[in-house]
């Protein structure tokens, strides 16, 4: 088989499995969305968060006559679906232009996040209101939108009011009744156990040696994915996973956990077999390599405490070398951070 063969093969099967879920799924077009306050109750916040933490910013609910008319549920699908092409950096329009990155939110939110299970959205209307210790505020969905933008999309936040993100945000929150609507043998996840951290370092070396075996056919032997068509502004059927189409060095997939939870649950596409060890390294080894960079990093998680272990940049409030927080061990951190808890 020929490299390109060996690389649009899989590919293909893959895309017919995402784009099946995607058109058995797909809504009804056309709901009009009146902008309500998210939904009410705050049980579902983090329970990192403070009982009162004064944060909260109270937003007016928007008068409905400020809503265009195509900012509908469909169109924050779409908008969710082919970001690169509605609000990526190729846009005719230089004001409609967010991204940075050539990415869909569905290139990591799979089957526009309708997919039980990893990094599906569809109980995230749940989710929110909730204190976030990456802003040291308590977020909306909105607000949970543009951290994506900024970090995942290495992009611009969208404004609040624009159609674009009363779109996507009415799309989200459409998905928690299709949630309670689906059957449990629907919302059960169709995923392989939970990943589980190994006790040593990840191995880059090792991480590579993956990659080349279960990843390069379709995101190229050089990681920078496969487009779609000769016109970048479509973006890619096998999405980059490094370099500058990527997400930024603050994005969620850049903490090598995160990305293993991700990777050891979804990837190869429509194959996800990896064991423990092997999608440990081979997100090690993607999150070795360059990427776009995010400005002003050392502001996040204003409580330095809060800051997940594998966040991979300082500043830190215990003395691990940075190093230990890229790429492990783990459990270390873990243990000493619940040593602090116990003490206070
Ligand atoms: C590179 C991968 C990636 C891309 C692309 C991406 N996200 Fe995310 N997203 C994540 C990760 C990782 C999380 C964090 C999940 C967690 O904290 O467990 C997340 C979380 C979220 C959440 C919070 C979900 C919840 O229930 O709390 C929302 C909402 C979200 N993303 C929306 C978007 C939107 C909209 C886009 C496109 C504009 C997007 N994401 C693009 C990786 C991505
Ligand atoms: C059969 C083709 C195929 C293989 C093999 C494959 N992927 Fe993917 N991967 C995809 C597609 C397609 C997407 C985007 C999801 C979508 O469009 O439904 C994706 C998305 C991703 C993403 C999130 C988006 C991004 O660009 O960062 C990561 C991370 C990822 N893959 C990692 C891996 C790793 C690691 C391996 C090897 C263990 C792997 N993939 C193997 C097709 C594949």
């Amino acid at each position: 088989m020929s490299p390109q063969e060996s690389r649009g093969l899989p590919g293909l099967t893959g895309v017919l499995v995402a784009t099946g879920l995607v058109a058995a799924v797909a809504i009804a077009a056309g709901v009009r969305y009146a902008a309500v306050p998210p939904g009410g109750s705050s049980d579902a916040a983090s329970p990192t968060a403070p009982a009162n933490s004064g944060l909260e910013r109270p937003r007016p609910p928007r008068p409905v006559t400020d809503v265009p008319d195509h900012a509908t549920e469909e169109y924050g699908r779409r908008l969710v679906a082919q970001t690169v092409e509605l609000i990526g950096p190729d846009h005719p329009d230089p004001a409609r232009r967010f991204t940075g990155a050539r990415l869909n939110c569905a290139s990591c939110h799979l089957a526009t996040g309708t997919d039980p299970g990893t990094l599906a959205l569809l109980q995230t209307a749940e989710h929110y209101p909730r204190f976030s210790g990456r802003s040291g505020a308590m977020t909306d969905v909105e607000d949970r939108i543009n951290e994506c933008m900024q970090r995942s999309m290495n992009g611009k936040p969208l404004p609040l009011d624009s159609p674009e993100m009363i779109a996507m945000a009415a799309y989200l929150r459409s998905l928690g009744s299709r949630y309670e609507a689906m059957g449990a043998s629907l919302k059960k996840a169709d995923e392989p156990p939970a990943f589980k951290t190994p006790s040593r370092a990840a191995d880059v070396p090792a991480g590579a040696r993956v990659y080349v075996e279960r990843c390069a056919a379709c995101h190229g032997g050089d990681g920078l994915g496969l487009l779609a068509t000769g016109d970048r502004a479509k973006g890619y059927l096998f999405p980059p996973l490094w370099g500058p189409d990527s997400f930024n060095d603050g994005a969620g997939m850049h903490r090598v956990l995160t990305a293993a939870r991700f990777i050891k649950a979804r990837m190869p596409l429509g194959e996800p077999t990896l064991t423990d060890d092997e999608a440990f390294d081979v997100a090690a080894f993607i999150n070795s390599k360059p990427r776009p960079e995010m400005p002003n990093l050392h502001v996040d998680y204003p409580d330095r405490s809060t800051k997940p272990v594998d966040n991979p940049y300082g500043p830190f409030a215990d003395d691990f070398p940075a190093e230990q927080h890229q790429y492990g061990p783990f459990p270390p951190i873990e243990a000493y951070y619940k040593s602090l808890k116990k003490t206070k």
